[in-house]
């Protein structure tokens, strides 16, 4: 067994190309290696038989927890059935159909058909070449741009890494790409101006908005992408109003919106779906993860009435859209995301998300939130961070290569919990699976405070 172990940590340094890893200290041996082996629950575990409490669901979207033997029978049988057929002109499958009705049955109102993919990434690029083609139907080819926020993640594609507004899926890849434009995060902890309320900050966020849409020009402005809650930037929570001023913006000036709902889609909120949650008012919503809770990789852009219209009305203009994927609709993972969206429902897991949700965030509040190191507890349902500052009154923030953030993860992980260290600032992340009990929630309470301890107290 050790041999096996060791074989297999050679051949990952010496093969595998891992992403968002640092290449040369991988390969050199100079981080560890964790080879993991199974799961159950929320727990995952690995070649050397440790277990760690999975708090943030793998990369938040193993939503139903692992181990599900439902989901596991629904993709074997499948398999056994129909493993392939493709979905290009008009082929379908029982397991496809199903899948699509299912979603427009959960998702927001005035939405009609789904496209699907296979990653959060591929789905946005479908959804930027819907939004060229929509214009391009309804004769205004000059309006094309895309505008983004700074700290969105939408992938990481060349045009989906365009859309991310994080510096290290930018740099050194020549990216962002012409017409994608980012304007503000809807950050409020980290405003400039600290005398604003919430309202006045999404205020000035919607101005930021407009601003730019008016010194491009508003024919040649064509969407607006936005996460419900910022995830990958740093688990942010809209300020109060912010959808509602932007949405106002959007309306004025004839700007689609696009909702990425890949984190939020299927409950993470409280809510089936983050718009229902805050309000918005999308025209495409781009779902993954909590679609099949990564059982099997599936993605899709949900497309509203009003742009469904125009498309049709494209192909008869100019023949079959010239748009598609091998694996579009894989009836194997569309089995998975039926048997999941069924778990969903049998489990009650999006409402547990909201109750448990709002237990974990008031415990995590209530352990860490005073501790001189820690400038923020934010959140919503089962999304929440820790925010590290070097000074709380000043709200002085630590020199990144301090790498606070990783250190307090790495602690977090000593005591047996996976939280992530968000990529721009110190900041832990933690979104559990949404099958969370309370009980769980005070492990990874509990593990938290210790790691913040051992990593900050002596700062
Ligand atoms: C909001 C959002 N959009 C898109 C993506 C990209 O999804 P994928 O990694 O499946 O390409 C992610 C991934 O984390 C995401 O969080």
């Amino acid at each position: 067994m050790l041999d096996k172990r060791n074989e297999l940590n050679a051949w990952d340094r010496d093969h595998f190309f891992h992403p968002s890893t640092h290449m040369g200290m991988h390969a050199r041996g100079e981080t560890p290696t964790r080879v993991i082996s199974g799961a159950e629950g929320v727990y995952i575990t690995d070649t050397n038989g440790r277990k760690s409490l999975d708090a943030f669901a793998g990369l938040y979207c193993v939503n139903v927890g692992y181990g599900r033997q439902k989901i596991a029978d629904a993709i074997a049988e499948q398999a056994k059935n129909l493993a392939y057929y493709h979905a290009y002109v008009g082929h379908s499958t029982e397991a496809s159909i199903t899948l699509s009705k299912m979603i427009i049955d959960r998702a927001p109102e005035g939405m009609s058909r789904v496209y699907f993919g296979l990653s959060g990434s591929d789905a946005n690029e479908t959804n930027i070449k819907l939004i060229w083609y929509y214009n391009n139907i309804l004769g205004r080819p000059e309006k094309k741009k895309i505008i983004s926020r700074w700290r969105g993640y939408h992938g990481s594609g060349v045009m989906t890494g365009s859309l991310t507004g994080l510096e290290l899926f930018h740099k050194a890849f020549d990216l962002p790409r012409a017409p994608i434009l980012h304007t503000e995060a809807p950050y409020y902890f980290r405003r400039a101006d600290r005398s604003m309320s919430e309202e006045q900050f999404a205020q000035h966020c919607a101005d930021k908005l407009e601003e730019m849409i008016l010194a491009e020009g508003p024919e040649t402005v064509a969407a607006f992408i936005g996460e419900p809650i910022l995830g990958t930037g740093g688990i942010v929570p809209p300020p109060k109003t912010y959808w509602q001023k932007i949405q106002a913006v959007l309306d004025k000036y004839d700007v689609l919106l696009v909702a990425d709902e890949v984190v939020t889609g299927f409950g993470r909120l409280g809510s089936m779906f983050g718009s229902d949650h805050y309000g918005m008012k999308p025209d495409l919503i781009t779902i993954a993860k909590g679609l099949t809770s990564a059982y099997a990789p599936l993605s899709g852009s949900i497309v509203s009435d009003k742009m469904w219209q125009v498309l049709v009305q494209g192909s008869d203009q100019l023949g079959a859209i010239g748009h598609g994927w091998t694996y579009s609709a894989h009836p194997i993972c569309a089995a998975a995301g039926i048997a999941n969206l069924e778990l969903v429902d049998e489990l009650g897991i999006v409402e547990n998300a909201g109750s448990t949700g709002a237990y974990f965030r008031s415990e995590l509040a209530k352990a860490v939130g005073g501790h001189n190191h820690v400038g923020e507890v934010r959140g919503d349902g089962l999304m929440a961070a820790i925010e590290f500052v070097e000074d709380k009154d000043d709200r002085k923030f630590f020199d990144p290569a301090q790498k606070i953030g990783p250190q307090v993860a790495a602690a977090l992980l000593e005591r047996g919990v996976i939280g992530r260290a968000m990529p721009q600032g110190d900041i832990l992340g933690f979104a559990p699976p949404l099958c969370l009990t309370r009980e769980e929630a005070d492990t990874v309470v509990k593990a938290a405070a210790g790691a913040i301890d051992s990593v900050l107290s002596k700062r």
